[in-house]
């Protein structure tokens, strides 16, 4: 099985980063393919509309669809900002669109009903800080016809570094062993 991993927010080697990595990691070892898509190394651009159409920018969304049509599994990585998915990874979703049954049946059929891992980390200390998050990635996920999101949150990153956090380490890479 494919396992596709996308990452957004800016470092190359942050919180989120480290739990994609380890979730995929544990893929590698179950012997799943895996790719990796860092969103700071893609464009994507914005969504338009003109004369009563949904017009999609010329970026590097492309590159990425022939992954995503073949996925088995979707890791997606987002550290939380202002209270939500970084930007890039809210922008990544919204490009998702191309695939959406509102937009063209056609197209939906070519998104696989692959399992959704869904990675958040944030400052916030509690543990289900941003559930609501997860929530919405859950159902914007659900309406693609995937599974049951699975998900992984890790707060408190500026106290409790996701490098230092060997349990939550260890979880994510069971994650991807299992998938
Ligand atoms: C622009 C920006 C906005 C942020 N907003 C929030 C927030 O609303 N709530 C929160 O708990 N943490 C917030 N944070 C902290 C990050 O979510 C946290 O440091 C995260 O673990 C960063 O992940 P990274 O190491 O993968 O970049 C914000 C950080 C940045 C840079």
């Amino acid at each position: 099985m494919k396992v596709v991993g996308v990452i957004g927010g800016p470092k190359t080697d942050g919180n989120t980063y480290k739990l994609v990595r380890a979730v995929l990691d544990g893929a590698l070892e179950a012997g799943h393919t895996v790719v990796t898509w860092r969103l700071r190394d893609v464009f994507i651009g914005q969504i338009g509309y003109f004369e009563e159409k949904v017009l999609f920018p010329l970026d590097d969304f492309d590159k990425m669809q022939p992954d995503l049509e073949s996925m088995g599994a979707l890791v997606l990585g987002a550290p939380i900002w202002y209270g939500h998915v970084d930007t890039r990874t809210f922008n990544f979703i919204n490009r998702t669109y191309y695939y959406s049954k509102y937009y063209n049946e056609e197209n939906a059929e070519k998104w696989p009903s692959a399992q959704p891992v869904n990675i958040i980390s944030y400052g916030r200390t509690e543990p289900d800080a941003y559930d609501g998050v997860l929530d919405w990635l859950d159902g914007v996920w659900s309406g693609y016809g995937m599974k049951k999101s699975i998900n992984l949150a890790a707060p408190d990153t500026s106290n409790n570094p996701v490098e230092s956090n060997k349990e939550l380490l260890k979880q994510a890479k069971e994650i991807g062993r299992n998938l």
